[in-house]
């Protein structure tokens, strides 16, 4: 269902309406020309909106997976009397969230807790929508704290490029990646940010571009292939993204094309730095081949839709390789902007181990 537009002002992109216990999402598809919010009421259906991408952004999926988790004990009491028929629909509710998108670790996260917090508590409503609300409070408050830290490596006058958006729709409030900029330009700092379109979704083009001519930073966009020109012309003074997946040894997995901005960032001298809330490191062990990289459909890449117009611009009976993400090893970053300071590899890995 469809609630009524509003502008955006003061209000984030993923919210629990207690007056008719809903999960309010802004849908991120209709950006920028469109301020809308819809509701919802069920696993099923938060599961499809986090598909489709109405919501997107590692740490907004991961606390819509999390208010998802709360739909989950409320159905489960409502269709179960035995305690142990309730845990196996909240266990198979998990597994359909955290299946919706393979990529962003922080749906993981976030679902694991609430799925904890159910069992241990004996499934009470109260405790589970307690523990989202405290997740959504966290990421927003470590974003903002990602905007404090971050803002010391910017100087007056930076030129940064940024890929796909790492900005407040993305995070429930601030950003990651953007924060550091939104601080920098708070204090009078003088910065231009360079906007990678980001094919084939243009999450740059149409929600990063959005947000920063908003807010009244400089900027522009660029097409995804004039990155490496632009680094050669001394036109990028630094590289700032967000991050899907962190592991322990400090790779990355982030949007498409975010592996190339590294590899010419490196052999251009720049620096490139990923922004990043707890909420992203993957503490299961995992290693760089054991991400899931998500495939999505030839659609995306074969028409653009804007504004409900869809307009074939390819051949249209070639197939199509549509991975959603790409994966960045840590010799590649100079370093990790968290809620805790701007870290290297080895403070990261520090932090990580306690
Ligand atoms: O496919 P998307 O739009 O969900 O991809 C988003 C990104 O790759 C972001 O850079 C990442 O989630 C970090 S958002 C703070």
């Amino acid at each position: 269902m469809q609630i009524k537009s509003r502008k955006l002002k003061n209000v984030t992109s993923v919210f629990w309406n207690s007056q008719n216990n809903s999960l309010v999402l802004l849908d991120q598809r209709l950006l920028p020309w469109d301020v809308k919010f819809n509701e919802y009421h069920s696993v099923k259906d938060v599961s499809e909106a986090i598909k489709n991408m109405v919501v997107r952004g590692a740490p907004a999926i991961g606390v819509t997976a999390a208010y998802g988790m709360v739909f989950a004990a409320i159905q489960a009491l409502s269709k179960f009397k035995r305690q142990e028929k309730q845990i196996e629909f909240l266990k198979a509710s998990y597994s359909t969230l955290i299946s919706s998108r393979p990529t962003a670790v922080d749906l993981e996260n976030f679902a694991r807790i609430i799925l904890e917090e159910a069992i241990n508590t004996n499934l009470s409503v109260e405790n589970v929508l307690n523990k989202a609300h405290s997740l959504r409070e966290k990421v927003i408050d470590e974003c903002k704290n990602i905007g404090i830290q971050g803002e010391k490596i910017i100087k007056n006058g930076d030129t940064i490029l940024t890929h796909c958006n790492a900005g407040a729709p993305a995070t429930v409030d601030y950003g990651t990646a953007l924060a550091p900029i939104y601080v920098a330009h708070s204090k009078n700092k003088k910065v231009r940010v360079i906007v990678d379109e980001t094919r084939p979704r243009l999450q740059g083009a149409r929600i990063t571009a959005w947000e920063l001519y908003e807010a009244g930073i400089e900027h522009s966009i660029i097409t995804d292939n004039s990155a490496a020109f632009l680094m050669s012309k001394g036109e990028i003074d630094k590289i700032i993204v967000g991050a899907d997946r962190c592991l322990q040894d400090g790779t990355i997995a982030n949007k498409i094309g975010t592996l190339s901005l590294a590899i010419s960032a490196k052999y251009f001298g720049i620096d490139f730095f990923v922004a990043l809330p707890w909420s992203t490191i993957d503490l299961s062990g995992r290693k760089a081949s054991d991400i899931v990289i998500e495939e999505r459909d030839e659609e995306e890449v074969k028409f653009v839709t804007s504004m409900e117009k869809r307009i074939l611009i390819s051949n249209e009976k070639s197939p199509v390789l549509n991975y959603a993400f790409d994966i960045t090893p840590a010799e590649l970053i100079k370093g990790y902007i968290t809620s805790e300071g701007v870290l290297t590899l080895d403070q990261l890995k520090k932090v990580i181990k306690k």
